[in-house]
């Protein structure tokens, strides 16, 4: 890995590759990489939480400011009750296990999402791991947690009703800008880069109001193995993608 964040760096000195400041991810296929080997999905959960971690840690190291995970959506909540309870667990595991790490690696979490709805433990331990990483200066990891696009969209509409009930907001004002203030995350730029794993080349109801221009870059490589080398890939053809002399 040290090589190829040598390689990047290089490549950015020089101008030859530009990176997205904001990229987000739909981590897409641990079920099927658990089948091939044969393996409970708890399994292929399981080794795409551990992916997180290794994806977090390079995209700090070469310099990315912001990286949005689809983690879990609205409609994860379908899936059978064992796997819904195992997937909560692995994210409650990880918010609490990965908190050093995170602060070590100065990465500052985030999180977007109908987090409210989220069991008691799981709101806990993502308040303590943001807490505990707030100050950090390096990437933002944004965890999208229990959200879909269209309740993004739909909790925007009702805090503008709000707002406009207590007077803070004119009706006959109220323009996109308005609207991109009322989205769970204000300040994050919108990602310039949207990648999808194991091949699907569904939206999904991720980011619906943030992907206006984003460049889509799937793969059917399945989560768990989604490496370092291949988000080089998938940089280097956003990188290729971009107008001469644009930012
Ligand atoms: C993604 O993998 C897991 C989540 C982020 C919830 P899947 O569980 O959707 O894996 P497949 O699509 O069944 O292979
Ligand atoms: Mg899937």
């Amino acid at each position: 890995m040290d090589l190829l964040i040598q390689e990047i760096k290089k490549e950015v000195a020089s101008g030859k590759l530009r990176l997205p400041r904001h990229i987000a991810i739909m981590l897409d296929g641990n079920g099927r990489w658990a089948r091939r080997r044969g393996l409970p999905r708890t399994e292929g959960h399981r080794a795409g939480g551990e992916n997180v971690s290794r994806i977090v840690r390079f995209c700090g190291l070469i310099g990315i400011q912001f990286l949005t995970l689809f983690g879990f959506s609205t409609e994860n909540w379908q899936r059978p009750w064992e796997e819904v309870k195992n997937l909560l667990n692995l994210l409650e595991e990880y918010l609490i296990t990965q908190r050093e790490e995170l602060r070590t690696n100065n990465v500052r979490l985030v999180s977007c999402g109908r987090i409210e709805e989220m069991p008691e433990r799981i709101q806990t331990a993502l308040r303590e791991t943001q807490e505990a990483t707030a100050h950090c200066t390096g990437l933002t990891l944004n965890l999208a947690i229990n959200y879909g696009g269209r309740a993004e969209i739909v909790d925007a509409f009702r805090k503008a009703q709000q707002k406009i009930k207590a007077e803070e907001l004119e009706r006959d004002n109220f323009h996109m800008e308005e609207v991109r203030k009322l989205l769970y995350c204000p300040l994050l730029p919108f990602p310039e880069l949207l990648i999808r794993t194991s091949g699907e080349l569904r939206v999904s109801n991720f980011l619906l109001w943030e992907i206006d221009e984003t460049y889509f870059w799937t793969t059917p490589t399945l989560w768990p193995d989604f490496s370092p080398s291949e988000l080089k890939e998938a940089l280097v053809d956003y990188s290729l993608s971009l107008p001469a002399g644009s930012q």
